[in-house]
């Protein structure tokens, strides 16, 4: 991974100073603290964050100087690369599936909250008082962008077994699930607490912690993210369902970096039949946008900056590689004047996109840059912005 030592004004800025033939993602670390400090007005409980959603060092070089101290992750490779920025930080092993070498080794990280849906895996983690066991609960509620439950976790009854197992070992028993990603409906958490309410019960157990997961929505169609809408919806179910709330946990990944990045990526070609070749696609840092497209968030600059403002047209769009798979959504339109050469800016892409990106057929996204980088703890070689790139910085949103 290169990362410019530069700071610049924005993503456009970036783009023309650069002249970058290779995408390059923007990282706003503002709009990474903005994002945390809605979570942390919003949610009244511990805001965690899913490594797996973009590992970079900077992200978590720069959520730890913010003040985060607990980490979900799913690996030992993400549970070392929390240590090495933030040494004391508490690690949430919240990928239930584990093998016996990466559970001794998450022991040996310091590793304490673990989850588990399934009486095996809790009996290779052999639960020791000290030790968090969150039962994973997996319910059918519609929402989110994939259904997370046809993978882990398990229903009300296998829930409140093993919620019993865990409390015969000695462990601290707790709760989690994760309603699935993109998930713009509150009512998703509401039924997933009122259920964990209702198991607790049953199950005769007082749930240490309630983790309520990733799944909140980033703002993939230029209409906001709902977030604190959804924020309130969970206090007031949580208030209402538990006579005494557990400690709210959350998890989120996408919606807490997505709007820090911005994908810079450029025009190799247009052909005749109107077909745009970009130097970057589903291989790469555009990985999601097959089954998640963000049609209203990206736009097109010409080399000298311009913006490219003629009328929207579909057209193929497609990424670098020879894989005619490598394509985004036939619904993609760009503008129709855009040319070979032009700068195609994807904003709110700072989640699954660096850590989806391959190196398939020898491309890629390799290279970050920051930009406006503000409050934040990174190492940079803040030049003075040039003058005429001033207005850039103040007056644009995070959009670019
Ligand atoms: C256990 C767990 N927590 C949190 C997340 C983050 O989800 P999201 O990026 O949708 O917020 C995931 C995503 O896979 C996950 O598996």
């Amino acid at each position: 991974m290169q990362a410019d030592t530069t700071l610049f004004a924005t993503s456009l800025d970036a783009a023309m100073r650069l002249q970058p033939t290779e995408p390059v993602a923007c990282f706003a670390p503002c709009d990474l603290l903005r994002q945390y400090e809605r979570f942390r007005s919003g949610f009244d409980g511990l805001v965690t964050y899913a490594v797996k959603a973009n590992a970079s060092p900077m992200v978590l070089e720069n959520l730890c100087g913010f003040g985060m101290r607990a980490f979900d992750v799913a690996s030992p490779k993400e549970m070392r690369a929390v240590r090495e920025v933030c040494p004391g930080a508490d690690l949430h092993y919240h990928n239930p599936i584990r093998g016996t070498d990466e559970i001794a080794e998450a022991r040996h990280l310091g590793v304490r909250s673990w989850s588990v849906d399934d009486p095996g895996e809790l009996a290779k983690i052999a639960p020791a008082p000290g030790d968090e066991i969150a039962v994973r609960l997996a319910l059918n509620v519609p929402g989110a962008a994939y259904d997370f439950g046809e993978k882990f976790g398990v229903g009300p009854a296998e829930t409140i077994e093993l919620l019993q197992q865990v409390q015969r070992s000695g462990a601290t028993p707790s709760l989690t699930f994760h309603p699935g990603t993109q998930c713009r409906a509150p009512e998703a958490w509401e039924r997933y607490i009122i259920t964990a309410a209702q198991i607790a019960r049953d199950a005769g157990v007082t749930l240490a912690r309630l983790n309520l997961g990733g799944g909140f929505a980033s703002d993939r169609d230029g209409a906001g993210d709902g977030l604190e809408q959804t924020l309130s919806a969970i206090g007031r179910s949580a208030r209402s369902a538990f006579e005494h709330p557990p400690e709210l946990v959350c998890e989120p990944g996408r919606a807490l970096v997505a709007e820090a990045f911005t994908l810079v990526t450029r025009i190799k070609a247009r052909r005749g039949t109107g077909a745009v070749y970009l130097n970057d696609g589903l291989y790469g840092g555009l990985a999601e946008m097959r089954d998640m497209p963000t049609p209203r968030r990206v736009r097109v600059f010409a080399p000298d900056g311009a913006e490219r403002l003629g009328p929207p047209e579909q057209m193929p769009v497609f990424g670098p590689t020879c894989d005619s798979v490598d394509r985004l959504p036939p619904e993609t339109s760009l503008p129709g004047d855009c040319r070979e050469g032009d700068f195609v800016l994807f904003s709110g892409m700072g989640a699954y996109s660096l850590a989806l990106s391959t190196g398939f057929n020898g491309f890629g996204l390799n290279r970050i840059a920051t930009v406006r980088a503000g409050l934040a703890p990174v190492t940079v070689d803040a030049r003075p912005i040039p003058a005429n790139l001033r207005g850039h910085s103040s007056e644009a949103s995070h959009d670019i």
